[in-house]
């Protein structure tokens, strides 16, 4: 173990494999992972990974599909309804959270610290706390008031990091795209990575 702790939570936009592949990257770096999942983001783990990914399933499903060394780190998982958990308090030493895939309704409700769920409350933490909170919204095309739910979290001190993977790295597969998102956000949340090269200049 890294001593290292970052808070993960998983909403219900599209994009559940950019979350395993970011918890499994922070797991293989032997960093604890208090996570939490809403609703909806339980839904999306078993609509676009199939029921191998179920919430019950995942950690499991993470070492068959990233490999043992998953087993380096540790996970809490907490219930979103559950506004007692130690992410929901800022004596809490979290060091960062990211909320992978964000969605829109999330977004809203960080954007404007109504804290009415683990996730909401845990990234409010993360601002006034003055913490690493790296959102990653996924929505296309985006409304006005999305838009500007983004700029009051970045106001606020969120770093906004788009489900947006670059083509420059050459992707092959569906998980050469996943982990350059995942590599993105672990430098966000301040931890060197090596799931993509980058990028080294050129003409
Ligand atoms: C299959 C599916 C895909 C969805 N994709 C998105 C999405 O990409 N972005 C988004 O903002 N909402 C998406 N939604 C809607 C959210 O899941 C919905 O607003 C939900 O209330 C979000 O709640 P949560 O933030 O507590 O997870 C999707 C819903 C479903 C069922």
């Amino acid at each position: 173990m890294s001593g290292e702790s970052v808070a993960i939570a998983i909403t219900g936009a599209s994009g559940a494999l950019y979350a395993t592949r970011t918890l499994a990257a922070l797991l293989t770096r032997g960093v604890h992972v208090e996570l939490v999942i809403s609703d909806y983001g339980r839904r999306l783990l078993r609509d676009e990974l199939g029921d191998e990914a179920a919430m019950e399933n995942l950690v499991p499903y993470l070492a068959a599909r990233y490999g043992a060394a998953v087993g380096d780190g540790t996970i809490a998982l907490h219930s979103n309804r559950d506004l007692g958990a130690t992410i929901a308090s800022g004596s809490h030493r979290c060091s960062g959270m990211a909320i992978v895939p964000c969605s829109m309704k999330t977004l809203a409700g960080v954007a404007h610290g109504l804290s009415r769920s683990l996730v909401e409350r845990a990234a409010d933490v993360m601002l006034k706390e003055r913490r690493r909170l790296v959102i990653v919204p996924r929505e296309t095309p985006m409304s006005l008031p999305q838009l500007r739910n983004m700029v009051l979290c970045a106001e606020a001190g969120a770093m906004i990091l788009p489900a947006m993977p670059a083509f420059y790295q050459h992707p092959k597969t569906i998980d050469d795209l996943a982990s350059f998102l995942a590599g993105k956000i672990l430098n966000a949340l301040g931890f060197e990575q090596r799931l993509f090269e980058p990028w080294k200049g050129g003409e």
